[in-house]
C-alpha cells in the first residue's frame, strides 16, 4: 500500500491498543490484555522510547487514520545484541499490504538507527497465517521453531530474522 508513514508513539495512543485487544486479533497471541495490561504496555512503549531501547510507531494512511501499530526494541539474540519487532493492523485495514509497507519502513529506519544491531528477528505463532506472511514477504529468513511461556499459557512460534546489512 502507497503513502503509508509511522509516527512515533504518544501517550494519546493508547485507545489504538484497545482496538488491538479483540479475542479475533489476539487469536494467536492467547488473548486478551486485562485494561491495567494495556495501560502498562503504553507507559512500556514510551518509557523504552526515551530510553532508547525501543522504537514503537503508529502506522498512518496519507489522512493521517490509525492504522495499526509496529515496533521494534532491544533484545539478546543468539549471544548477539539486535531487534525484535512485532506489530497489528486494524480489522478494516487488514489484506492491503499495510504491515508488509510498516515493515519495509521499520526496516528502513532501523537501518539508520542501528544501535549496533544486525538482525531483526519476529516470532509469529505457527498458527499464525497472517504475520508469518509478513514476515515472508518481507525477506526474513525462517530459522526454527521455539517456544515460550506466553499471557499465561505455551505458544509455540517460528523464528524468524532479517539481516539489516542486506
Ligand atoms: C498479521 C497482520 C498484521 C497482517 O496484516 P496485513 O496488513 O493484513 O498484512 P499484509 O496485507 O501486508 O500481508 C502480508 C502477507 O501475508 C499474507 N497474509 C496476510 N494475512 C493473511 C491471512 N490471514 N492468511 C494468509 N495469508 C495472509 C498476505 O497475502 C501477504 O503475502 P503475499 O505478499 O505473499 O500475498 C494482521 O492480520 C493482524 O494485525 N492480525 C492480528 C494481530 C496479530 O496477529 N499480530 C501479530 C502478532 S505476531
Amino acid at each position: 500500500m502507497d503513502a503509508l508513514t509511522l509516527r512515533r508513539w504518544q501517550a494519546g495512543d493508547l485507545p489504538l491498543l484497545r482496538i488491538a485487544n479483540t479475542p479475533e486479533m489476539t487469536r494467536h497471541l492467547n488473548g486478551v490484555e486485562t485494561e491495567e495490561q494495556l495501560i502498562e504496555r503504553n507507559e512500556r512503549y514510551l518509557r523504552l522510547g526515551e530510553a532508547g531501547q525501543a522504537r514503537n510507531f503508529v502506522i498512518e494512511d496519507p489522512q493521517h487514520r490509525a492504522l495499526g501499530s509496529i515496533g521494534a526494541w532491544h533484545v539478546e539474540w543468539h549471544g548477539q545484541p539486535a531487534w525484535e519487532t512485532g506489530w497489528f493492523v486494524v480489522p478494516d485495514a487488514q489484506g492491503r499490504g499495510v504491515a508488509s509497507g510498516a515493515l519495509a519502513l521499520l526496516i528502513s529506519e532501523l537501518r539508520q538507527h542501528r544501535d549496533g544491531r544486525r538482525y531483526l528477528t519476529a516470532y509469529p505463532s505457527t498458527t499464525n497465517p497472517g504475520s508469518n506472511g509478513v514476515c515472508r514477504r518481507g525477506g526474513f529468513e525462517l530459522i526454527g521453531t521455539t517456544s515460550a511461556s506466553f499471557r499465561g499459557a505455551e505458544l509455540i512460534m517460528n523464528e524468524w530474522a532479517f539481516d539489516l546489512d542486506s
